[in-house]
């Protein structure tokens, strides 16, 4: 039995076309949740005086998806942080929201909006309210990113590349316990499809970074604790974007055409095992959407 949840993520387009690239989501319809009058019209809701949120009702199979699972994806799409704004657009109408019309899935949401607290280290002011009301939008806003491929998309195209990739590598992973052999087949799988100048891991040993599996040209064997872009992100537990090497103290060149970079620490078990280290030809490539799903894929590992 297919179940349901409803997520407000900013305009209803974007948010759309991100459920529909996830495995185990059967069915999508944007429309408008929690407001106050009977069937309103976009042009209604675009007032910004219904209370209605811009929603979209996503249809699971439980047997191939949790709805915790599905809230931690949603919260990679938006920025948590915004009030009533996300992207371009602003109005009460792009609040974000996870809206739930069955109880029983709330301790699992609940533990993914506790996660998400402490990842950004505030609270959230993203909504997770009963479903008060949910009235199917036009026919012209059904599947809109599908009928118009280069319609206004709030979300950065990276989003739905990344989502592609997380959810490809997961099923790669599956079955292989090697740390090795998934690090060696996760910075492969990124390379390829991001096409980034150097993506790699360095691994905890013996109180230093030690170069593993990596793609890209060869690179410096080991980084000591504290030192550099990996050793800095291995001493402070968390990501590190860099958005121009030369300003970074302490840059580590492994090649001199490296311009901008990322680190994201690999926690197993609340220990750093690993940092994946990722570098660019170009300066400020990285930011906070590549921060978040690098995140997720670390976690994979
Ligand atoms: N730049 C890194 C060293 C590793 S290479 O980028 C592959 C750093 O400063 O830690």
């Amino acid at each position: 039995m297919n179940k349901s949840l409803f997520f407000a993520g900013g305009c209803f387009w974007g948010t759309e076309h991100f459920f529909k690239g996830i495995d185990g989501v059967v069915q999508t319809a944007p429309g408008y949740a929690n407001g106050s009058v009977d069937d309103p019209s976009y042009e209604q809701v675009y007032t910004d005086t219904t209370g209605y949120a811009e929603t979209v009702k996503v249809d699971y199979n439980p047997s191939r998806i949790s709805p915790g699972k599905l809230v931690k994806l949603f919260f990679a799409s938006i920025d948590p942080l915004s009030l009533n704004r996300q992207g371009h657009d602003c109005g009460t109408r792009y609040r974000t929201g996870v809206y739930y019309d069955d109880p029983s899935v709330l301790p699992e949401i609940r533990k993914e909006f506790a996660a998400l607290e402490r990842r950004i280290g505030a609270k959230p002011v993203t909504e997770l309210l009963p479903l008060q009301n949910f009235w199917p939008a036009e026919e012209r806003h059904r599947d809109y990113l599908d009928k118009n491929p280069e319609g206004y998309c709030h979300l950065p195209l990276s989003v739905f590349r990344y989502l592609r990739l997380y959810q490809d590598l997961g099923l790669m992973l599956e079955g292989e316990s090697d740390p090795v052999a998934r690090q060696a087949q996760t910075a492969a799988l990124i390379a390829e499809r991001m096409k980034f100048f150097w993506t790699g891991f360095y691994r905890v040993m013996n109180g230093h970074l030690v170069l593993g599996p990596f793609q890209g040209p060869p690179a410096c064997f080991r980084i000591a604790y504290g030192k550099g872009v990996c050793g800095t992100a291995w001493e402070q537990r968390r990501t590190v974007v860099v958005s121009d090497v030369e300003k970074f103290p302490g840059h580590i060149a492994c090649s001199s055409l490296s311009r901008s970079e990322i680190v994201v620490p690999v926690i197993r078990d609340g220990v750093v095992t690993a940092v994946l280290d990722i570098d660019s030809t170009s300066v400020g490539t990285f930011d906070g959407t590549d921060a978040v799903w690098l995140e997720l894929i670390c976690d994979l590992l």
